[in-house]
């Protein structure tokens, strides 16, 4: 990152908080050196950053490219896979069985939907010099948690249409059942997360923009294996890791019985997104492709571990009080999203290193970042939901 500071110390607080924005965007480019990845994420990034599409407050429409792939052979050809599309139809569930009746009062401090540990206020107090009174505090976790099921909703809503374009594009036949299934799951989620949006919460913040630029990349890549790295590894990965960070958090039974819910579906669909790419990656991909590939899954992990800095909550309480760098140091880290973090990274990596993205070559990449503690983690062919949510409780319990 520039040293803002000296360069903008002089300015107005809105034209200092837009030149960081800026300033901030320039260095993520600046970080891509693969002009492939460049071409593929920079129109996303123009689109989502600059434009603010996402946030119009209008239907975004996005081209899409990709070649439905028909059978008429009808083949068996991945029993994994068979196996796997046998289990969605036996998981399926119904949202209208979830216990809707609960009373939830987001501001309850018995029940919070994110513990007030999430946040230092103490920290929040010494280094932005902000002080929040006790309900104030319950406030901003109001904001904060509605803000985070938000962006988990529009990731929802990025898996429903991508789900249904793999489902089109892929070339397995199991694979298509299969994503039936999935595009049955996105949907439900994207209903459960906006009802308890809408119904318990009362709120709705738009698209965080470095999500936007995700979405729409894979959204309009024609090619179908970067949509499915794009949405059934990177962001259902991160998405699994963020709702199973959440699911140990909160002590709000409603929101802690949907999660259990969704993460069981994830799972699934993760496993869907390693068996098929572990497959393709291994067989039809020349060594220059998986580079690019290789490439582009580092900065979309990079845009999700450094980016993900709840902007939308910082304009609602701080613009014109803190200067929009403080906020991004603060944020950073704050023990809740440390912990957002490190069990999103702790379900990703192994999962790339499955699908044969981790090489030689771009393992400094991850040292360097810090993600490679997570390298030798169990990927999601080998942990089922049911197992990842006995983790879950067994790690809130200790
Ligand atoms: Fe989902
Ligand atoms: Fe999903």
């Amino acid at each position: 990152m520039f040293d803002t500071r000296t360069l903008t110390r002089f300015l107005p607080p809105r034209m200092r908080n837009q030149l960081d924005a800026y300033l901030e965007i320039a260095t993520l480019f600046r970080e891509i050196s693969d002009p492939r990845v460049m071409a593929s994420l920079g129109p996303s990034g123009v689109r989502g950053l600059i434009l603010k599409r996402g946030k119009q407050g209008v239907p975004t429409k996005m081209g899409a490219s990709h070649e439905a792939h028909f059978d008429w052979g009808y083949p068996s050809d991945m029993p994994e896979m068979h196996a796997l599309y046998t289990r969605a139809k036996q998981g399926q569930w119904d949202s209208d069985d979830l216990p809707w009746y609960t009373s939830v009062d987001p501001l309850n401090p018995e029940r919070p939907i994110l513990p007030p540990a999430f946040v230092d206020f103490d920290r929040m107090h010494t280094e932005m010099g902000v002080k929040l009174n006790a309900l104030e505090q319950r406030k901003f976790l109001h904001s904060l948690s509605s803000w985070t099921l938000s962006q988990f909703l529009h990731g929802e809503q990025g898996a429903l249409f991508a789900a249904a374009q793999v489902t089109e594009s892929v070339q397995f036949f199991d694979g298509k059942l299969y994503g039936a299934t999935q595009v049955m799951d996105e949907g439900r989620h994207v209903e459960v997360f906006h009802r308890y949006l809408d119904e318990k919460l009362n709120r709705l913040y738009h698209i965080n923009d470095n999500l936007f630029v995700i979405i729409d990349a894979l959204m309009t890549d024609s090619r179908w294996d970067m949509k499915f790295l794009g949405m059934q590894i990177m962001v259902e990965g991160l998405a699994l890791g963020a709702f199973g960070a959440m699911y140990r958090m909160t002590k709000e039974p409603l929101l802690k019985e949907l999660l259990k819910r969704v993460i069981q579906d994830e799972a699934r669909h993760v496993h869907y997104g390693v068996l098929a790419l572990r497959e393709h990656f291994a067989k039809e991909l020349s060594e220059r492709e998986l580079h690019e590939r290789e490439d582009w899954a580092f900065e979309v992990a990079l845009l999700m571990r450094n980016r993900f800095l709840a902007y939308e909550v910082y304009e609602e309480w701080f613009d014109g009080i803190v200067p929009r760098e403080k906020w991004r140091e603060f944020a950073d880290t704050i023990p809740g999203m440390k912990e957002f973090r490190q069990v999103m990274f702790s379900r990703l990596v192994p999962n790339l290193r499955e699908i044969g993205l981790l090489s030689p070559r771009i393992i400094p990449h991850y040292e360097r970042a810090g993600l490679m503690k997570f390298y030798n983690g169990a990927a999601a062919d080998q942990v089922t939901g049911e197992q990842m949510i006995l983790e879950l409780d067994r790690q809130a319990a200790a």
